[in-house]
């Protein structure tokens, strides 16, 4: 887009419609003429105003103001009258700028095409396009090739602006560069900052859960601890129980083996009872049969004894008898021998019968005696078989070894083996016996490991988070006033020094060498990255404060001037005009003549540049091919053209 010509209408004092031209103008020597207020030195006329007007149609925003403060569109619609304030800017081949006030809008017209805002529609071309001012104002930069910063620092040499670059500290200094070289950094900036402070959020977090887990961990080891020696003890415990059980059920064991041993020997008791019994009734039984034996025997010898006394009587009755002579049966007497003889003969068969009976008895009597020695012999050999034995002994016996007995021991033996079989019971008890801490040890051990795994693993994403907010950092501090900007600089430094040291011959006349860099040597012999310039002079003051006001403001104009060729050099489109207002504060009246020197230069390298001074010696000094003068009386402000 080139801009041909632009037109104010009520924009601050210019209330008229004015119309300038642009293009091809050479070198414009802009002054004022301010009828209200002769004592102003012709300031206040208007002269700002006709390039902050420019900035305004361009962009929507004035040029500073002297008190640095940025007016928006719609606060230079001038303030004493009421109707729509417009600045109008007109291309060649029908391109349109139009940006107002009262009501407030845009209109862009470029290429055949057209653009409005909602608040204007309707009186323009109806194929005109309602949208948003924002999308209108990147199409102008793009048409025109730079921004508003741009304009403002690059294009415009504005009041006070040498000094606030010459002065401006890092973060200032790369934001006036950054526009100047087209870049812009802050929203990346912004979003590594945004990443930088969410991992830092992060990395927060994972260190309160890391001094949890910590707390975790240490409680949980001591639970485990804890239980681990009640599991000890109890182990150690139910070790010795076990042992005392097994010791019980040992003991039951041998009282069960001799409660049946016992019942044995009951049992053989009885058996042997029993035989006892069976001898012992067979020596009683002899025994009666020897009682009894004695008694026939003697039953026997009675009967001999009265068989012998028989036997004695027949001798002696018969003897009596015969002694008497008499029969003994008869008691007749008896006479001589034959009568004897014939008594004799008469008892003979009695004293036969008696002598046999005798014989009789006395057989029997040996033969009873025979039987009584006899039982005798067998009696004493089976009372020898059993010594000491009598019926109370084997009574004794037979209780010992009988049914009562027998039950006794029996009991005896059902008791201890339900006592073994209690023991037994006991010892699987207490076998299958578990500890009840166990639940609580597993999970005070799950819970320790779970928190040292939690650990490692907050350990790993705490590592993690550093590793992202270092290269967070890395990529903020890139993005900041130090790394890529300055980076960035010093690619361009040498094009920059090119140019001040073009700019500074001819300003200093070779009496200053100034270099600017982004790297400040330190002390202690690094760098850092700061912006710096370094300044020597010829004269001996060695640095850029060294020098007088005048030298430094040369220097300063050297500076901003370098500066907008390296914008220049860099920007989308060469710059249209070229802009300086009032650049001679500060210099002396040679200075003067060197910087008129040069803007008469400079100005020959450009199709427009614009000079505006209340200065008449700087004014005397130029050989403009126009001069304006911006007259302002009580009508308002007007330029004549000359
Ligand atoms: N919105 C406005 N309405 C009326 N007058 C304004 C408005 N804005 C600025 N002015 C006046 O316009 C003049 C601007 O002058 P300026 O261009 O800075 O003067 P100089 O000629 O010294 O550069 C001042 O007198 C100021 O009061
Ligand atoms: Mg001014």
């Amino acid at each position: 887009m080139n801009l041909d010509r632009v037109a104010y209408t009520n924009v601050g004092i210019f209330t008229d419609r004015v119309e300038l031209p642009l293009a091809d103008q050479g070198l414009v020597l802009v002054r004022g003429d301010n009828h209200l207020s002769q004592s102003a030195d012709d300031n206040g006329s208007g002269k700002s105003l006709l390039f902050s007007g420019l900035s305004v149609g361009l962009y929507g925003v004035a040029l500073p103001g002297p008190d640095g403060k940025m007016l928006r569109g719609e606060d230079v619609a001038c303030r004493f009258t009421k109707g729509p304030a417009l600045v109008e800017l007109f291309g060649s081949d029908g391109d349109r700028i139009v940006r107002g006030a009262r009501p407030s809008g845009v209109f862009l017209q470029l290429d055949g095409k057209a653009w409005t805002t909602a608040g204007w529609a309707g009186q323009w071309p109806k194929e005109t396009e309602v949208v948003d001012e924002r999308e209108i104002n990147e199409k102008i930069v793009q048409a025109v090739g730079f921004g508003a910063v741009t304009f403002r620092n690059a294009v415009v040499f504005g009041q006070g602006v040498a000094e606030r670059l010459a002065t401006a500290d890092q973060s200032q200094y790369l934001k006036m560069l950054d526009e100047i070289q087209g870049v812009d950094f802050r929203e990346a900036r912004k979003r590594a900052e945004a990443w930088r402070d969410e991992w830092r959020g992060t990395l927060g977090d994972l260190v309160n859960e890391a001094a949890t887990l910590s707390n975790q961990r240490q409680l949980s080891e001591f639970q485990v601890r804890d239980l681990e020696a009640a599991l000890a003890q109890f182990s150690h415990g139910k070790r010795e129980r076990l042992a005392l059980a097994e010791q019980v059920v040992k003991a039951a064991g041998e009282d069960v083996a001799a409660a049946e041993k016992a019942l044995e020997a009951v049992r053989a008791k009885g058996k042997q009872a029993a035989a006892l019994r069976t001898k012992w009734n067979r020596v009683v039984e002899l025994n009666t049969k020897f009682v009894e034996l004695g008694a026939t025997y003697h039953e026997h010898v009675r009967t001999f004894d009265r068989s012998r006394e028989e036997v004695e009587r027949v001798i002696a009755d018969t003897e009596a008898l015969i002694h008497k002579a008499r029969c003994p049966t008869c008691r007749r007497e008896i006479a001589g021998k034959a009568e004897v003889a014939r008594i004799k003969k008469l008892f003979a068969p009695d004293l036969q019968q008696a002598r046999e009976r005798l014989e009789q008895a006395d057989a029997k009597v040996k033969e009873s005696d025979r039987a009584v020695k006899e039982a005798t012999t067998i009696l004493e050999r089976h009372l020898k078989a059993l010594p000491g034995v009598d019926e109370r002994v084997v009574a004794q016996a037979e209780a010992e070894g009988g049914e009562r007995a027998l039950l006794q021991a029996g009991g005896a033996v059902e008791a201890a083996q339900i006592r073994e079989q209690a023991a037994k019971d006991a010892l699987k008890a207490e076998r299958s016996r578990t500890w009840e801490g166990q639940a609580a040890l597993d999970a005070a051990r799950k819970q320790s490991e779970e928190a040292v795994a939690g650990l490692t693993e907050n350990a790993k994403q705490q590592e993690r988070a550093q590793r992202t907010i270092a290269a967070a950092d890395y990529w903020t501090e890139a993005f900041g006033d130090r790394g890529l900007r300055s980076l960035l600089f010093e690619s361009v430094a040498d094009y920059l020094n090119d140019r001040l040291a073009h700019h500074l011959e001819a300003l200093t006349a070779g009496e200053a060498d100034v270099t600017v860099s982004a790297l400040t040597a330190l002390k202690k012999g690094s760098v850092k990255e700061k912006m710096s310039v370094n300044a020597a002079w010829a004269w001996g003051a060695g640095s850029y404060g060294g020098g007088s006001a005048g030298q430094s403001g040369r220097v300063n104009i050297a500076l901003l001037a370098a500066h907008q060729d390296l914008a220049e050099h860099r920007s989308a489109k060469p710059f249209p005009w070229r802009i300086w207002d009032e650049p001679e504060c500060h210099i002396d009246a040679r200075g003067k003549e060197i910087l008129a020197e040069w803007i008469q230069r400079e100005a020959a390298r450009r199709s427009t540049t614009f000079l505006v001074t209340h200065d008449a010696l700087l004014a005397e000094l130029v050989q403009p091919d126009h001069v304006w003068t911006v007259v302002l009386d009580r009508g308002g402000a007007r330029v004549e053209i000359a």
